[in-house]
């Protein structure tokens, strides 16, 4: 991709990223935050921070399935994005809904199991939003930055898992993304399998044989 490509490809991103932002300062200057706003704020960022997780876990199956390469350079755009919604549906939680009253808050991150995981999520994200940079690639080194942004996975399941105990039962949307994060991590299982069994089968095959020297070639 060429870099005005790029370039444009990432500024369309942004604005599809600060969109969900623009509509509900919108729905807010109009007085449109429906009967329970503290509630209707903390979802409409939740659900914000869950599809976001889901487009950049959705990078790597996307390059898997259709060798598209052009999403990677939107990777790191959509996790900083789903961390600043996971900060912000946070800060909803400890400023509108608890006020800063921390034992409070201590209380329901203990007791709560949902909490629980959404906090998890959110501590888990902050590792990888601090070396998302390439200074943090070089210092960390490629190996182990790969390592710890695995982690990613672990957030994807706890978000997913945060909304399963949270959502009443008769909501199906908690089980979509359910369902979408067990596709891009079945694809990505997958992929990873088909790579073993590759080097297996070429490790048991040996060194392919020196191909023979053509008339004219060498000594
Ligand atoms: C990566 C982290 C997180 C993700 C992906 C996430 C996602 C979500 C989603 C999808 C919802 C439901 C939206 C709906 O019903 O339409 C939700 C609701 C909620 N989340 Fe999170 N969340 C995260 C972290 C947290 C944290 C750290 C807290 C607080 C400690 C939290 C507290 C809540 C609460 C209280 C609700 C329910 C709001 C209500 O029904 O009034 N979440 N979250």
């Amino acid at each position: 991709m060429t870099r005005r490509g790029r370039v444009a490809l990432k500024a369309v991103a942004w604005a599809a990223c600060l969109a969900p932002l623009g509509v509900l300062g919108y729905r807010a200057a109009t007085g449109d935050l429906t009967a329970n706003p503290i509630s209707f704020v903390t979802n409409w960022l939740g659900d914000w921070t869950l599809r976001l997780l889901l487009a950049s876990l959705a990078v790597t199956p996307l390059r898997i399935l259709f060798r598209w390469a052009w999403p990677i350079t939107l990777r790191r755009l959509l996790g900083l994005f789903a961390f600043s919604y996971a900060t912000l549906h946070f800060c909803v939680w400890l400023v509108l809904d608890h006020f800063f009253a921390w034992r409070q808050m201590g209380a329901d991150i203990v007791k709560r199991p949902y909490i629980t995981v959404g906090m998890t999520a959110l501590v888990l994200m902050i590792p990888l939003a601090a070396t998302s940079t390439a200074w943090a690639i070089r210092r960390l080194g490629g190996a182990r930055w790969q390592w710890l942004h695995r982690l990613v996975y672990v957030i994807g399941v706890c978000g997913v898992l945060h909304y399963l105990w949270l959502a009443k039962k008769a909501n199906p949307a908690p089980y979509y993304y359910a369902a979408v994060l067990v596709v891009l991590l079945g694809i990505r299982a997958a992929d990873w399998l088909r790579r073993r069994v590759l080097s297996v089968r070429v490790v048991a095959a040996g060194p392919s044989p020196r191909p023979s020297p053509q008339r004219g070639e060498g000594a």
